[in-house]
């Protein structure tokens, strides 16, 4: 059993397991979240870390264990847990700010309104002047950020990410962390995020899990101490950024000298 995380946890996973059929997924998972932490999950391919992020959103139930959401058992989706899809899954009919307003429209919520907090949020994104645009006017980095924008506007207390910024270019994925933590630190939501990049956890993260291979059973957990402001370029190349990347790319490499066939 492995246990991290605060004495005052907005998520709980009390010996967690979850199996596809016969094949078992994550077992014995325990570990906390605490309000408004960014914390970024890495591990091999297959090792769980979508099957994570679907038990959180309460897309999958678990198979024993516990799933807990500010106390209560997670028994299915809910506004409060939002995922952000890799593709940002935008309506190609609506404008920019109609995707991002969409939670209110199905609210019901008048124009004003819904006008109001697609500006505000395209805004906070660094989208301004483009409230008006559709998406295959926008570039792929563009699009991604309405994704985030829309699932802002609906309030979330946890924004899931599973890979956001895998499918755009170096420059434009390093400008979208440094704006994710820019809104992170103006919202205060709590972030689960998956990446297969190093570089990138270190980056954005409070604090990284690293889930075992689909043999191994040993989670490892690293707290990110870097200085604040934490959007700060400069921060991929601090001395503690730089040996902490070393360390997690050690761990990660010994974890696979374990698996057959690498
Ligand atoms: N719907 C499904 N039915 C059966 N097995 C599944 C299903 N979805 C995933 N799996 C299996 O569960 C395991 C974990 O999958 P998951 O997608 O959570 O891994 P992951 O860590 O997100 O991998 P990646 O880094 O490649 O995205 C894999 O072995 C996968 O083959
Ligand atoms: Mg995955």
């Amino acid at each position: 059993m492995h246990r991290y995380g605060s004495p005052v946890p907005i998520l709980t996973a009390n010996r967690l397991c979850f199996r596809y059929q016969d094949q078992p997924v994550l077992s014995d998972a325990s570990f906390s979240l605490e309000a408004g932490e960014f914390v970024c999950l890495l591990g091999p391919s297959g090792c769980g870390k979508t099957t994570l992020l679907n038990l959180i959103a309460g897309f999958l139930m678990p198979s024993d264990g516990e799933l807990a959401f500010e106390g209560r058992p997670i028994t299915g989706p809910g506004p409060d847990r939002a995922v952000v899809f890799q593709s940002g899954a935008l309506f190609d009919w609506m404008t920019v700010e109609e995707n991002i307003a969409f939670n209110l429209t199905c609210r019901k919520r008048p124009l004003a309104e819904r006008r109001e907090m697609g500006t505000r949020m395209a805004r906070l994104v660094g989208l301004q002047g483009f409230e008006r645009h559709y998406p295959y006017q926008l570039s792929g980095g563009m699009k991604q950020r309405v994704g985030v924008a829309r699932v802002l506007a609906a309030g979330p207390r946890i924004m899931l990410m599973d890979e956001p910024f895998a499918a755009v270019d170096v420059q434009t994925r390093e400008t979208l962390q440094e704006e994710l933590l820019r809104i992170h630190a103006a919202t205060g939501c709590t972030i689960v995020f998956v990446t297969h990049s190093i570089e990138e956890a270190v980056f954005l993260a409070d604090r990284i899990l690293v889930l075992p291979s689909q043999k191994g059973t040993d989670w490892k957990e690293h707290r990110v101490d870097l200085p604040a402001p934490r959007w700060a370029a400069e921060n991929r190349l601090h001395p503690s950024f730089v040996a902490m990347r070393e360390t997690i790319y050690r761990e990660l490499r010994k974890g696979l000298a374990d698996v057959p066939g690498h």
